[in-house]
């Protein structure tokens, strides 16, 4: 099993600042809202792939790379500090992070929330006490481990993720992707509810689903229900949003989206990215009807994805090059994040939601020139190399099968 690292440092959770209120998680919704029109935008760019379904974790990516922030510098440091919206002193950055933290600490009875992060870590890598430090105050377990079995640390994280998700999610982490890595960041989220008004499964019939443009794509199960909901128009992005709350204290809710007539799902998700979030309180107004009936497809879906790709797009760049990453505050080895990868497994029934998810962010040593092909023309020189005299000297550009 893991080896638990020596820690002598004092737990700053219960020091720091966590009163925050609604409007100070705004930066954190916006960088969700960008990172799934980029995810979208991403895995629509395959054209083998006309529909797919998707499913991201937004809250995960940010408390990993937020604290990858707290070790950053330059160009990377700045990049994450624009897109991740953090606020400029670190002060309320913690206060911040620790705020989201403090979401997953659900005090709703009916509700099933579980947030569970750990690092893993090379032991010969040494990490800077500060970024222990701050690993632990976002309540970060950190395990000293030889990286080099990979297939011994695919069994490990794959059984923290195991027991984080409740078993949802299994095995997704194969030996291979663990490769030359010095270092592994891991956040699962495990959210498991009841509806509020559960939908009567005697209700439940097949029917059909159509695209924006109007054209019949398959069938689902359709629930039904009539009842008591907020719904309504938000015009600034498009869409009529109807709000399915969970438990009896309806602390949290499922919102659905549904765009206008002849809007896409991009134009969509566009508006959700570049608009303020007034339309998370401006459909509430739109109507008042006390008895909604209410249609929502069935569903269950799991998915892999590199978010990679997706987080490049939203501008955080240098921290995935390792030219010029700069994380001097993780560690003196060169480091910069070479696989991010998200799982997330969702089934929506009738009774109410099961949502799991797991983000494993990999760093590895930043290693220049390590390869060298001479795979295209070439010039060579033989040399004495104390006086460094030309002996030889050609040019290699016509290749035989020697
Ligand atoms: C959730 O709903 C299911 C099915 O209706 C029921 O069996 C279960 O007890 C409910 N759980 C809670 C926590 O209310
Ligand atoms: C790697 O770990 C596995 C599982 O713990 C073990 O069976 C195997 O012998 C280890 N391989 C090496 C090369 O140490
Ligand atoms: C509907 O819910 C709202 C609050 O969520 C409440 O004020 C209202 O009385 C409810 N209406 C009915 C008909 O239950």
């Amino acid at each position: 099993m893991w080896k638990f690292m020596t820690l002598t440092f004092v737990s700053l959770v219960s020091t720091a600042p966590t009163t925050l209120d609604v409007n100070d998680f705004a930066p954190i919704n916006q960088f969700a809202l960008r990172l799934l029109d980029n995810t979208y935008a991403y895995v629509k760019n395959d054209p083998n792939k006309l529909r797919q379904n998707i499913a991201i974790s937004p809250l995960s990516v940010w408390s990993i790379f937020s604290l990858l922030a707290e070790g950053s510098s330059g160009d990377t440091f700045l990049e994450l500090m624009k897109e991740l919206r953090l606020p400029r002193d670190l002060r309320s950055t913690q206060a911040l992070h620790l705020a989201a933290r403090n979401i997953l600490k659900c005090g709703d009875k009916d509700v099933l929330l579980n947030g569970k992060s750990v690092m893993f870590s090379d032991c010969s890598l040494e990490i800077h006490p500060e970024f222990c430090k701050a690993a632990i105050t976002y309540s970060t377990d950190i395990y000293s481990v030889d990286p080099s079995n990979t297939t011994k640390l695919a069994n490990d994280i794959n059984y923290f993720i195991c027991l984080a998700t409740e078993g949802r999610i299994l095995n997704v982490i194969k030996p291979e992707v663990l490769e030359n890595l010095r270092m592994v960041l891991i956040d699962a989220l495990y959210f498991k509810a009841n509806w509020t008004n559960q939908f009567d499964p005697a209700e439940t019939k097949v029917e059909s689903f159509y695209n924006s443009q109007g054209k019949r794509t398959g069938s689902v199960n359709m629930m039904y229900q009539k009842g008591n909901h907020s719904f309504g128009d938000a015009t600034s992005i498009e869409a009529q949003v109807l709000e399915l709350t969970y438990g009896r204290d309806r602390q949290f809710a499922m919102l659905i989206l549904l765009p206008f007539d002849g809007v896409s799902i991009q134009t969509l998700l566009k508006n959700l990215a570049t608009h303020s979030l007034s339309w998370m309180k401006e459909y509430k107004l739109s109507t008042n009807v006390p008895d909604v009936e209410v249609y929502v497809p069935r569903f269950k879906m799991s998915s892999q994805t590199d978010l990679i790709p997706p987080l490049q797009y939203s501008g955080i760049i240098s921290i995935f090059d390792k030219q010029r990453a700069q994380l001097p505050g993780v560690s003196n080895s060169p480091l910069f994040v070479s696989k991010t990868i998200q799982n997330v497994d969702i089934e929506v029934t009738e009774s109410g939601t099961v949502a799991a998810s797991a983000t494993v962010i990999g760093l590895e040593t930043r290693r220049l020139g390590q390869k060298f092909v001479a795979n295209k023309e070439f010039v060579y020189l033989i040399v004495e190399r104390c006086s460094s005299a030309i002996l030889f000297a050609g040019v290699y550009e016509d290749p035989t099968l020697f």
